[in-house]
């Protein structure tokens, strides 16, 4: 099967969260299987730097006007080989910022442009008006930024087209552009109501992939619940009910050629997985060093490894601090986002230094290291569609605690007696997203930490989890198979 993967984001030439480690490793995966499977990006800076191969191989011309042209570069993605093309257009990606957002934090204000293109260029691809001979059988597009490529296809309306899938990462960005939007994209504006891509006089990107994509996945199955009622649904609930039939939640997995503790590189103590004892230990010293902790290997270590807002649920953090404090335990933050809650951190770790250390910002290196050094991972998200550090935290012994939401209700196996008799238990988990019950829940996995028999059966459920792709890129195959014979 030929597949085209649209995304904004692709491990490991950009990455701001989880989409670029799926769409790094579910192509790698899906190409394991035997699919033709090829990756498109728009081609920012570092994308062109890091990929591997690179060479022109035909021209988009200027479909939105820009003022320049649209080159198309063929590579590959470096690790898998996997075959990658890049949207070469300097004007449009050619920035100081990361892939959305200048260097202050702001986003772009051409950003309907720079995504408007990358969904054009899927759609046109995947036609036979594309320049290139390989035309995918089915397209698969991700997230917000590529939702227009459907509507483009809808709107162009050919004799042939392939099939579309559209996955949703996070409903909560929804790329939301002023009603003018529609012409300057070359869209008509008869897809420009509520049955279409219109959304409280709005154009919808996401909106526009959910309408016009033969199937909708998203990357959990409880989240493919949740999202079709509200507060989850983030106002497209409505729809999403309605297409129910064509919407699976397929989980995300994976990728344990990078998280995993006896092959990584970012490690100077590696283990193997079943080693953790020592292997944490060695690493957990380390850290506390390095960050300026006491040297106490009886504190249990939390860490957190996220975006800083609200959704992640880090206000629920700071308000539990005093007890986290209070139990003797250290925390270790590493992430960026929103002033309040970075600041609300640091001062933390100020008052704080040889219980708390926080680095606010983004870095490959430490974010492993963490995982190897921390004993627990917080994630008491509001919302998390998947979540994939909490996959990653099983991988080198780290034990996750977490809220009953979306993916981290379908991967995290709370401790219970029976849980912990039967060896099921996997971490710690809270119904509710407010302080008592998350503050309740860290008391009870510090409390376990401290009975180090019980604590190691947590530990070793998880470290034989097993999370790799290979099942859910089974499970994409059957769906595009599905379709294609449809
Ligand atoms: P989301 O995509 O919602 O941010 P996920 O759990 O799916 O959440 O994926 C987050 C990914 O981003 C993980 O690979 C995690 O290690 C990484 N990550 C998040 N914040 C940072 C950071 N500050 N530095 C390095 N990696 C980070
Ligand atoms: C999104 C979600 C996260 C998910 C990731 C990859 O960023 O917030 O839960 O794991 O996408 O699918």
């Amino acid at each position: 099967m030929r597949v085209l993967f649209a995304s904004s984001e692709v491990y490991p030439l950009v990455k701001t969260g989880g989409l670029a480690d799926v769409s790094g490793a579910l192509p790698a995966a899906l190409a394991q299987a035997g699919q033709d499977v090829r990756v498109l990006l728009p081609g920012y800076s570092e994308a062109l730097t890091k990929a591997e191969g690179k060479r022109q191989i035909a021209s988009l011309g200027d479909p939105l006007g820009v003022g320049a042209e649209a080159k198309l570069i063929s590579a590959k993605l470096p690790g898998s080989g996997v075959p990658l093309w890049l949207i070469d257009c300097p004007a449009l990606y050619d920035r100081k910022g990361g892939p959305y957002q200048d260097e202050d934090g702001s986003e772009y204000t051409d950003n309907h442009l720079r995504f408007g293109l990358l969904s054009w260029a899927a759609a046109h691809l995947s036609t036979a008006g594309s320049p290139i001979k390989w035309r995918p059988e089915v397209l698969h597009c991700h997230d917000w930024q590529t939702g227009l490529a459907p509507a483009y296809l809808q709107a162009w309306d050919l004799a042939e087209r392939p099939k579309t899938v559209f996955t949703i990462h996070n409903i909560a960005y929804q790329g939301l552009f002023p009603a003018e939007t529609v012409s300057r994209l070359g869209l008509p504006w008869d897809m420009y109501q509520m049955a279409g891509f219109e959304y409280y006089d709005s154009l919808s990107f996401l909106k526009a992939g959910l309408v016009y994509s033969d199937r909708v996945t998203t990357v959990s199955p409880r989240y493919a619940k949740e999202i079709q009622a509200a507060p989850h649904g983030c106002g497209l609930e409505g729809l999403l009910a309605e297409r129910a039939a064509d919407l699976t939640g397929i989980i995300n997995g994976a990728d344990y050629a990078v998280w995993d503790p006896s092959v990584d590189t970012n490690l100077t103590h590696r283990y193997k997985p079943a080693d953790f004892i020592t292997g944490k230990a060695a690493n957990k010293a380390e850290l506390q060093a390095e960050l300026g902790l006491a040297q106490d290997p009886d504190a249990p270590l939390l860490i957190i490894v996220s975006r800083l807002n609200d959704l992640k649920g880090m206000d629920l953090v700071l308000a539990v601090m005093p007890a986290i404090l209070r139990q003797g335990a250290q925390l270790a933050v590493l992430g960026t986002g929103d002033k309040a809650l970075e600041d609300g951190f640091k001062a933390v770790a100020d008052a704080n230094p040889t219980q708390v250390a926080v680095k606010i910002g983004y870095s490959e290196t430490l974010a492993h290291r963490l995982m190897a050094a921390g004993d627990m991972l917080v994630m008491p998200s509001r919302f998390e569609p998947c979540g994939l550090t909490q996959f990653y935290a099983f991988r080198y012994g780290t034990v996750p605690v977490v809220h009953v939401t979306g993916g981290l209700a379908d991967t995290v196996v709370d401790t219970t007696y029976d849980g912990l008799m039967t060896g099921t238990a996997t971490g710690f988990a809270f119904e509710h997203a407010n302080a008592g019950a998350f503050q309740w829940t860290v008391e009870r996995a510090v409390a376990m930490f401290r009975q180090k028999d019980q604590w190691r059966k947590v530990q070793t459920a998880g470290v034989y989890q097993d999370f790799g792709w290979d099942r859910s890129a089974n499970r994409y195959v059957q769906l595009y198979n599905g379709l294609t014979a449809s």
